[in-house]
């Protein structure tokens, strides 16, 4: 199968970001990272990829006047990679509708919670408040509304007594780096797309996540 190309935006840290390399370099996943775009310098993300020799590029929000003019250079820095994928792995910006349609069905992002449950920040103060027994981490297809997608796979972890956002978001960040480079690999492979505003999965194949918990669910 031909390297499919993977354009990766990022904010901050860039674990989900090394997760995938990994699958990449590791033949787990039939692609490459080609470009990763980050809106902030200076980050650990930004320094693990210069160690590692990826192209990377800074396009600073606050450098812009609004959203749309941001959205439009990032979009013709992206255009420039002629990406396949564009990932959103930790990217901390609200991207307008223009943006989200011109990679409608090729733009994924990780979220750290069970969708639709807790969209937004501060997901695992959330989930303590809620009080729920489960939670984890949702991969979707990007778009215009925050965290909305429709979702491609799901992974849980338990909440534990005495657990605190920061236990609660390690676990969920260990199950991420798995979670994500498998949906990816789906993705990829054509097992599922994007159709009409919804993840379309080929038959007879069903998401990996729903075998896991209970095969009888699915005779
Ligand atoms: C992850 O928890 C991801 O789900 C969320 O932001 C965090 C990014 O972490 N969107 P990292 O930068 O990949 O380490």
């Amino acid at each position: 199968m031909t390297e499919q190309r993977l354009v990766v935006l990022i904010s901050g840290r860039g674990s989900n970001l090394r997760a995938i390399h990994q699958a990449c370099t590791s033949d787990d996943l039939p692609a490459q990272i080609v470009g990763v775009i980050s809106n902030r310098a200076n980050t650990l993300g930004l320094r693990w990829c210069q160690e590692s020799h990826l192209p990377t590029q800074i396009i600073a929000h606050q450098d812009f006047p609004d959203r749309e003019h941001f959205d439009h250079a990032l979009a013709m820095a992206i255009d420039a990679y002629a990406p396949d994928w564009v990932l959103l792995a930790g990217f901390m910006r609200q991207l307008t509708e223009g943006f989200v349609a011109r990679y409608l069905g090729r733009l994924v992002n990780i979220h750290p919670s069970l969708l639709p449950a807790f969209p937004g920040l501060q997901t695992h103060q959330c989930a303590l408040t809620a009080g729920v027994r489960w939670h984890g981490a949702t991969v979707h297809f990007v778009t215009p509304e925050l965290d909305a997608g429709p979702i491609i796979a799901q992974g849980i972890v338990p909440v534990l007594a005495g657990d605190n956002p920061e236990t609660l978001a390690a676990r969920v960040l260990e199950l991420e780096h798995s979670l994500y480079p498998q949906a990816l690999g789906h993705l990829l492979r054509g097992d599922c797309r994007w159709e009409n505003g919804q993840t379309l999965w080929r038959q007879p194949y069903r998401s990996p996540q729903m075998q896991a918990i209970n095969p009888e669910l699915l005779r």
